[in-house]
C-alpha cells in the first residue's frame, strides 16, 4: 500500500514501543530486538527503543492489563511492538481487567481501525499446511480486518439478571458509514497496489449492519476506485471458499468478528499460526504519518511458553510490516523476509511447522540462523 508512511530520511529519530507480554510475547520480542540492533549496526538506523508491560505481566505488576503511563507513551511513539497476551493464570481475574482488554484497548485509543493480516505460504512449507500442497502452494493474500468498531465495541453490552432466575448476555453488532468506508479505503488501496481485485464479506443476507457493509462498499468502489474489481461474498461461504480454494482470493475486507475468525482461517492455510504477522493502522495524519501497531496474529501459547519452543517468524514478520508501513524502509524489509525465507528454504524448522527431514531448532538457535542469513545477504 502507498503512502502509509511519511517518514523516511535516515536520520529520522524513530520511537518504538516494545510491549512483549505475556506467554511466549517476552521470547519472541527478544528476538526482535537482536534484529533491531543489527539494523542499527549495519545500516545505521537509529530506533529508540521503549519498553512497557501489557497485559498479564501489567496485571501481577499494576493491578491492571495496561497503566495510564503505558497507555501515554504509545500514543507518543511512531510504532508500538506488540508480542501477545493472556494467559491461564489470569482466566479469573474481572473481564474488565483482563489482559485482552489492554489490547481492545490499545487499538481503540490509538484508533487502529484497520488491522492487515497477510497470510503468505513460503514456499518451503507449502507441505506444513494440514490442506493438499497444490490447494496452498503460492498461496498470497490478505485479510483486511476491521478493527475499532463492530460488535467488539458497539452498545448496548453486558450480562444482566432476569426476573424469572436466568440471565440475558448482549453485544451490538453496530456500524456506521464513516467506518466503513474508512477501511474499505485501506483495503481497496491494498488491492490496487496488488492484483487489483478486493473480496468484501459480511452477513448482507442477515444483518442490517452487513447490507450497509455492501453499499457502502460497493459505493466507495464506484466513487472513488473503479479500477479495483469489487466482489461481494457471505461470511460463511467465505470460510469454506478459504480451504476449498483459498487462491481465488487477493484482498478480503471484513468486519471486525469476521475478520477475527477469517484471519485465523487463512493463518492456518498456511502452515502455521507463527508464521503470521499483522500490522493496524489508524488514519493518516497532514503528514501522512499514521499511528501502528505491530503484533504476531498468534496469541501468548502458554503450553509452550519459557521452552525456548516458539517460532519468532509471526513476530520477525510484524517487525518486517513495520519497517514497511511505518518507517517506508522496504530494503529493510525486502532483507528480513529474504533471511526468513532463506533460512526456511535450508530446512531450518521450529516445532510448529516441523515437517519430515528438516531441522527441527529452538527459538534462540531459529534467532541465530536469521541473523546469519542477514548477515549474509547484506554482505
Ligand atoms: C486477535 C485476537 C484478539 C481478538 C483477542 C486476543 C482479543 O484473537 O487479535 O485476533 O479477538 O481480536
Ligand atoms: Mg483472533
Amino acid at each position: 500500500m502507498a503512502k502509509t508512511t511519511g517518514k523516511e530520511a535516515m536520520t529520522t529519530e524513530r520511537t518504538v514501543l516494545i510491549l512483549p507480554g505475556d506467554g511466549i510475547g517476552p521470547e519472541v520480542c527478544r528476538q526482535v530486538r537482536r534484529v533491531i540492533d543489527w539494523l542499527g549496526r549495519t545500516q545505521g538506523l537509529v530506533f529508540k527503543l521503549e519498553d512497557g508491560l501489557v497485559g498479564g505481566a501489567s496485571i501481577d505488576q499494576h493491578g491492571v492489563p495496561l497503566t495510564e503511563e503505558t497507555m501515554q507513551r504509545a500514543l507518543a511513539v511512531d510504532a508500538v511492538l506488540l508480542g501477545a497476551v493472556g494467559g491461564p493464570k489470569w482466566d479469573d481475574v474481572d473481564f474488565d481487567i483482563r489482559p485482552e482488554a489492554a489490547l481492545l484497548r490499545l487499538r481503540s485509543e490509538l484508533g487502529l481501525f484497520a488491522n492487515i493480516r497477510p497470510a503468505k505460504v513460503f514456499p518451503a512449507l507449502a507441505d506444513a499446511s494440514t490442506l493438499k500442497p497444490d490447494v496452498v502452494a503460492g498461496l498470497d493474500i490478505v485479510i483486511v480486518r476491521e478493527l475499532t468498531g463492530g460488535i467488539y465495541f458497539g452498545e448496548p453490552r453486558g450480562i444482566s439478571e432476569l426476573p424469572d432466575g436466568g440471565r440475558r448476555g448482549v453485544n451490538t453488532q453496530v456500524y456506521t458509514t464513516d467506518e466503513i468506508r474508512r477501511v474499505a479505503a485501506i483495503a481497496f488501496e491494498t488491492a490496487a497496489a496488488r492484483s487489483g481485485r478486493l473480496c468484501s464479506v459480511e452477513k448482507a443476507n442477515v444483518m442490517e449492519s452487513g447490507r450497509l457493509w455492501r453499499e457502502e462498499v460497493t459505493r466507495l468502489q464506484a466513487e472513488s476506485y473503479p479500477s479495483v474489481e469489487l466482489t461481494h461474498m457471505y461470511a460463511d461461504n467465505c470460510a469454506m471458499q478459504l480451504v476449498r480454494n483459498p487462491k481465488q482470493f487477493d484482498v478480503i475486507v471484513t468486519d471486525n468478528l469476521f475478520g477475527d475468525m477469517l484471519s485465523d482461517e487463512a493463518a492456518m492455510l498456511t502452515g502455521s499460526l507463527g508464521m503470521l504477522p499483522s500490522a493496524s493502522l489508524g488514519e493518516a495524519d497532514r503528514a501522512g504519518h499514521r499511528r501502528a501497531m505491530y503484533e504476531p496474529v498468534h496469541g501468548s501459547a502458554p503450553d509452550i511458553a519459557g521452552r525456548d519452543i516458539a517460532n519468532p517468524i509471526a513476530m520477525l514478520l510484524s517487525l518486517a510490516m513495520m519497517l514497511r508501513h511505518s518507517f517506508a524502509l522496504h530494503d529493510q524489509a525486502d532483507l528480513l523476509e529474504g533471511a526468513i525465507d532463506n533460512v526456511l528454504s535450508g530446512g531450518m524448522r521450529t516445532q510448529d511447522i516441523m515437517g519430515p527431514g528438516m531441522a527441527r531448532v529452538s527459538t534462540g538457535v531459529m534467532g541465530d540462523s536469521i541473523m546469519r542469513a542477514l548477515d549474509k545477504l547484506n554482505a
